[in-house]
């Protein structure tokens, strides 16, 4: 088993570009199932979930590919014969597989696969999914932890989310994309992976109007209208925010290239208010980190607000800054389980509930941890550069699910950190 070794480092400097998003391309894959013929994907990263998802897919019906000459390149070819049952052992890998109910309802008007998987964050209900594409007209059957949808004719809906959920909205919208009429989602998401998801589906065809905004109007089409396209996944921001907070702890001078700085204001502006110096720059964001950083309290929110994937990082940065920061979660209250293994490290964390304070070191100190989840497991790698000593983190592959080379970008910023097979070393 692969282990990721790394040693107190800094300060880093040069530039990293940073790859497309995960919480995208994932259900820019699944758009393919509208189709017939071959979508290019160009900006995708190089992670496990695409391949994941590319064999769930071509389960479905849909062929592949990496481009032989361009690896971010994804080539997808739906035969025109498209499947409707998802095979279980694939979807209850990726959180993303609950993203094929929306386009399989809108294509077969049938759809049936397992709970989906994905980060263990505590529980993950899919109820607003349910509610919504029920008023559309679906039918639910829930039983043998299946879930079975069928719609002969999804109709138009006005449906207000109680929360503005990222995967209930894609699953809404992509339902709305063929059904009768007009749908507007009130509340909806305005997640850039969300923004990214509507403008692919409006260059295939689809009529959806309001995006980045959080009432969206989508009229549904006919189906066969939707052409396959070429497309650039919105790159990730969650990957640059981890080259920001490696920065930012180990200390130096760095450009995160593809990073958009509109699209992470609020997180840029709680690192500047943590001491930091964020700029935007032509094509990137610039990060220079000299001396201590001061802590600050936050709480994630839903886009625009501080996105719950970046909180282990800030958690991370938090810990090795000068004072105390409290940290609420607001959306996953199972989302603090890497601090047992931030604290092996000798961070100093106490969690109540939804809670957290967190109380700066001035080092941490090396030792073995295992990684919970994909953000966790990044932020383990970035508190290991300011670990004094070898930190070793194991359960990497949920890293691989959504980093792109995080090893191979941190070493070309000048960091120590390795990837070893533990097996032979
Ligand atoms: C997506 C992202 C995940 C990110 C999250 C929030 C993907 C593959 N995953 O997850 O990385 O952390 O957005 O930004 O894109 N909820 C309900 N009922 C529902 C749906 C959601 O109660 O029907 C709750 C969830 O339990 C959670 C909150 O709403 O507390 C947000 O969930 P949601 O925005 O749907 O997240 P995901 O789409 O699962």
């Amino acid at each position: 088993m692969d282990r990721i070794v790394v040693h107190r480092s800094g300060p880093l400097a040069g530039e990293v570009d940073v790859p497309g998003a995960k919480n995208s391309v994932l259900k820019l894959m699944v758009a393919s199932l509208y189709a017939e013929g071959t979508h290019e994907l160009t900006n995708v990263p190089a992670i496990s979930d695409v391949d994941t998802m590319g064999s769930l897919l071509g389960a479905l019906g849909v062929d592949v590919s990496h481009d032989l000459h361009r690896a971010d390149v994804l080539l997808l070819t739906n035969r025109g014969d498209v499947k409707s049952i998802a095979p279980s052992e694939l979807v209850e890998t990726i959180r993303a597989s609950i993203n094929l109910l929306g386009p399989l309802l809108a294509c077969k008007g049938h759809v049936r696969l397992d709970m989906p998987g994905g980060d263990d964050f505590g529980t993950r209900p899919i109820d607003m999914h349910i509610a919504g594409l029920t008023a559309m007209g679906a039918e639910f059957d829930l039983s043998h932890g299946n879930i079975e949808a069928r719609a002969d004719n999804l109709h138009g809906a006005h449906i207000t989310l109680d929360f503005p959920s990222v995967g209930a909205t894609e699953n809404i919208l992509t339902a709305a994309v063929h059904a009768n009429g007009e749908t507007i989602i009130e509340n909806a998401a305005r997640e850039p992976e969300v923004a990214d998801l509507c403008d692919l589906l409006v260059e295939m065809g689809a009529q959806i109007s309001g995006i980045g905004s959080s009432t969206l109007t989508i009229v549904g089409v006919e189906r066969g209208s939707l052409k396959p396209v070429q497309h650039a996944v919105v790159p990730d921001r969650i990957q640059a925010a981890t080259y920001l907070a490696a920065t930012a702890v180990a200390g130096g001078d760095v450009i995160v290239r593809g990073a958009r700085a509109h699209d992470m204001q609020v997180l840029l502006s709680r690192m500047n208010d943590m001491g930091l110096d964020i700029t935007a720059v032509p094509g990137g964001v610039r990060i220079v980190s000299e001396g201590r950083m001061r802590a600050v309290d936050i709480q994630t929110l839903p886009y625009p607000g501080l996105a719950t994937d970046y909180k282990p990082l800030l958690v991370t940065m938090l810990a090795v800054a000068e004072g105390s920061g409290i940290v609420t979660e607001n959306l996953y209250p199972g989302r603090f389980r890497y601090v047992e293994e931030l604290s092996k490290l000798g961070a100093d964390i106490r969690t109540d509930g939804h809670h957290a304070i967190v109380r700066g070191v001035e080092r941490l100190r090396g030792a073995a941890v295992v990684a919970p989840d994909i953000r966790a497991g990044a932020a383990l790698v970035v508190a290991g550069l300011a670990a004094e000593g070898r930190t070793v983190i194991s359960g990497i592959e949920h890293i691989d699910r959504g980093y792109d080379n995080l090893v191979g970008r941190l070493v070309a910023l000048g960091a120590v950190v390795e990837r070893v097979d533990m097996a032979v070393s």
